[in-house]
C-alpha cells in the first residue's frame, strides 16, 4: 500500500515571525493522522533550521526546495545533498517548474540534481508538468514522457530508489484552476505506466502527488482517484486553517 503525501511549498516567502505563528496554528502534534500518511513542508533554504527545531518530535517532517547536482566544493551560493540531510531534511523537490522556467534548470541539470540526492539518502520529489500552450496543444503527454525521460532513461536499475513524483500542471499553479480530479488521473496513471518501464511492477509503490492550486476544498476529491497519492500544496500550505484542515483530512 503506498503512502499519502500532504506536502507544503512554502517558495520564497516568510519571515522568522510568520513561520513561529503558521507552525504554532498548525496541528503539529496530532496522533489523529494515519499510519501510512506523510505531511512535510519545504521552508526557504535560510529557515530550515527554525523549522526543524520547531517540528522536532512533530507529526511534520522537513524538506527543501532545491538542492545543487554537485557534491559538496567550491561552488558558492549552492546547497549540497549532505548538508540538507545533516540539516535534518528528508526530503527534496526536484524540478519544480519556477526552477525550470525562471532558473534554468534543463533536464539534465535535473536528472543530476535527482540522482544526488538519492546518493545522499534524501528522498526526492520530481515535479513534472506541462505549460498551458503545451497543455492546449494537446502534448502533455510527451512533455511527461520526456521529462521522466530525462531522469530515468539512462539509469540501470533494478530497484526503484525511494522518491516521490509530483504531477503540477503549469497552468493550475497559483492560478486557482485545479485540474479535474478524472484528468489528474488520467495523467498519474499515465506516469505510472511511463514508471513501469523503468522500474516494472515496483511502480505500483512509487506515491504519485498532484499539485497546482490544492486546499482543503479539492483535496479530498483528488485524492479519492486511485493513482492520486497525495498533494503538493503552495498558497494554501501558508494558510494554517487550509493546511490544517487537509492534514485532518488524512486521519
Ligand atoms: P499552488 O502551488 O498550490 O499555489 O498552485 C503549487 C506548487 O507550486 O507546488
Amino acid at each position: 500500500m503506498r503512502n499519502t503525501y500532504l506536502l507544503g511549498n512554502w517558495k520564497m516567502q516568510g519571515t522568522r515571525a510568520q513561520i513561529t505563528a503558521l507552525l504554532d496554528a498548525l496541528p503539529l502534534n496530532t496522533s489523529a493522522l494515519s499510519p501510512n500518511a506523510v505531511v512535510a513542508v519545504f521552508p526557504p533554504a535560510p529557515y530550515l533550521s527554525l523549522v526543524q527545531q520547531r517540528l522536532n518530535d512533530s507529526v511534520i517532517g522537513l524538506g527543501a526546495q532545491t538542492v545543487s547536482e554537485f557534491p559538496p566544493g567550491a561552488y558558492t551560493g549552492e546547497m549540497a545533498a549532505e548538508m540538507l540531510v545533516d540539516c535534518g531534511c528528508r526530503y527534496v523537490l526536484i524540478g519544480h517548474s519556477e526552477r525550470r522556467a525562471l532558473f534554468d534548470e534543463n533536464d539534465g541539470r535535473i536528472g543530476g540534481k535527482f540522482w544526488r540526492a538519492v546518493d545522499a539518502a534524501l528522498i526526492p520529489v520530481l515535479c513534472v508538468g506541462e505549460s498551458l500552450q503545451q497543455w492546449q496543444a494537446g502534448t502533455t503527454f510527451a512533455v511527461i514522457e520526456q521529462q521522466l525521460a530525462a531522469v530515468f532513461a539512462d539509469a540501470k536499475i533494478e530497484q526503484a530508489p525511494p522518491f516521490i513524483v509530483a504531477y503540477e500542471p503549469v497552468w493550475a499553479i497559483g492560478t486557482g484552476q485545479v485540474a479535474s480530479p478524472a484528468y489528474a488521473q488520467s495523467v498519474h496513471q499515465f506516469i505510472r505506466a511511463e514508471l513501469a518501464k523503468s522500474f516494472g511492477s515496483q511502480s505500483e509503490t512509487i506515491a504519485i502527488v498532484y499539485g497546482g492550486s490544492v486546499k482543503a476544498a479539492n483535496f479530498v476529491a483528488l485524492l479519492a482517484e486511485p493513482d492520486i497519492d497525495g498533494g503538493l500544496v503552495g498558497g494554501a500550505s501558508w494558510q494554517s486553517e487550509d493546511f490544517g484542515q487537509m492534514m485532518r483530512a488524512l486521519s
